[in-house]
């Protein structure tokens, strides 16, 4: 099927929609084994009700359409509602959030690459798809993982995930969905911000080249990358500004400037910290940068808040302004005014 002149604009519509106003987007798209991980941490039950609880805290959280443009749910929570009455797609849609569905399977080991990890999910992705669109998601998420390391990554494995990345990205245009295509290199290791910045320009530059041979619409779709960050265990860790200027020089090589937006992963760094780096990259590049440079966070939107409900109904209130406390800190951050915005806040 030819895709028609009507979808490619509301494709468009929707991309630019969801890195519009300073706002970004919100992963909730845990999978039941990484939520309860995280509620385990917690004590936490790791029940479907604990699990459906702590999502509907988060979708019923007073003003949150005010920072958060889309909301990545995953298959258990769209399918979910409050416990009495309405659904959680309903009560998205009213709060003026666009929805979208995580739809990659998960990484899994690859054959014959030890310590490198394959994204699944692209058998029956398309009926899927057509499943989530008709559901009311208006985008959709695949994750794939890059591990630094002794010889690692591969080329093999850089270039089987970039090209699932573009096959999926590829369905999800077919089908209406703008695809947030989302390469994360990861921060666990003892690597230097130099080596994280020449292996993520390796990968995005192959991300690009499958969704060129894929026939992907670059206007119509979200990059969501890693920032270039030193490994955890590195020596040698640098400051916010330095961060900011290597990971925009090694985007500006990388990413087109057909994409309209960036939405950057936290990938395990605090709230802080990922707030303070995206704020630094939109002071110090304001005007010069040819997509909007946003965010899409999990953990360091909803961190503190877990931690606050943890599975307990009389924490609820106080969750949800931790919740919204971090999103308004990244909508400073897409100004370039954090944390000076939220001084006596
Ligand atoms: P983090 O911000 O916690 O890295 O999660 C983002 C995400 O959606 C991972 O796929």
């Amino acid at each position: 099927m030819e895709r028609g002149e009507v979808s490619a604009i509301g494709l468009i519509e929707t991309a630019r929609a969801l890195v519009a106003d300073d706002k970004g987007l919100l992963a909730m798209d845990e999978s039941n084994p990484t939520c309860n991980k995280r509620f385990a941490a917690l004590r936490i039950p790791e029940t479907v009700e604990a699990r459906r609880s702590y999502r509907e805290l988060i979708v019923t959280t007073p003003d949150l359409g005010q920072c958060i443009s889309g909301l990545i749910l995953y298959d258990e929570t769209i399918r979910e509602g409050k416990k009495e009455g309405a659904s959680f797609l309903k009560i998205i849609v009213n709060a003026g959030i666009i929805p979208g569905i995580k739809v990659d399977t998960g990484a899994k080991d690859m054959a014959g690459h030890h310590g490198e990890k394959i994204t699944e999910g692209l058998d029956g992705l398309r009926e899927r798809l057509i499943e989530y669109f008709k559901m009311g998601a208006r985008f959709a998420k695949w994750r794939a993982v890059i591990t630094i390391g002794p010889g690692i990554p591969s080329r093999g494995c850089i270039e089987a995930n970039a090209q699932a990345l573009a096959r999926y990205a590829a369905l999800c245009q077919e089908t209406g969905l703008v695809p947030v295509v989302e390469p994360e290199v990861l921060m666990e290791g003892e690597h230097t911000l130099a080596r994280c910045c020449e292996v993520t320009e390796e990968v995005l530059r192959t991300v690009f080249d499958e969704l060129y041979a894929q026939r992907v619409m670059l206007e119509g779709m979200i990059l969501k990358p890693n920032m270039v960050l030193p490994g955890l265990t590195c020596p040698q860790q640098e400051v916010v500004d330095v961060v900011a200027d290597t990971t925009v020089k090694c985007l500006l090589r990388a990413v087109p400037a057909a994409v309209p937006g960036i939405a950057f992963l936290s990938g395990g760094q605090s709230g802080e910290l990922a707030s303070a780096r995206l704020s630094a990259m939109n002071s110090r590049f304001r005007g010069h940068l040819p997509w909007a440079v946003a965010f899409s966070f999990a953990r360091a939107i909803q961190q503190p808040a877990l931690e606050v409900w943890k599975g307990q109904q009389a924490n609820v209130q106080l969750a949800q302004k931790a919740l919204y406390y971090r999103a308004k800190c990244n909508v400073a951050a897409r100004r370039g005014n954090y944390p000076a915005a939220m001084e006596g806040e």
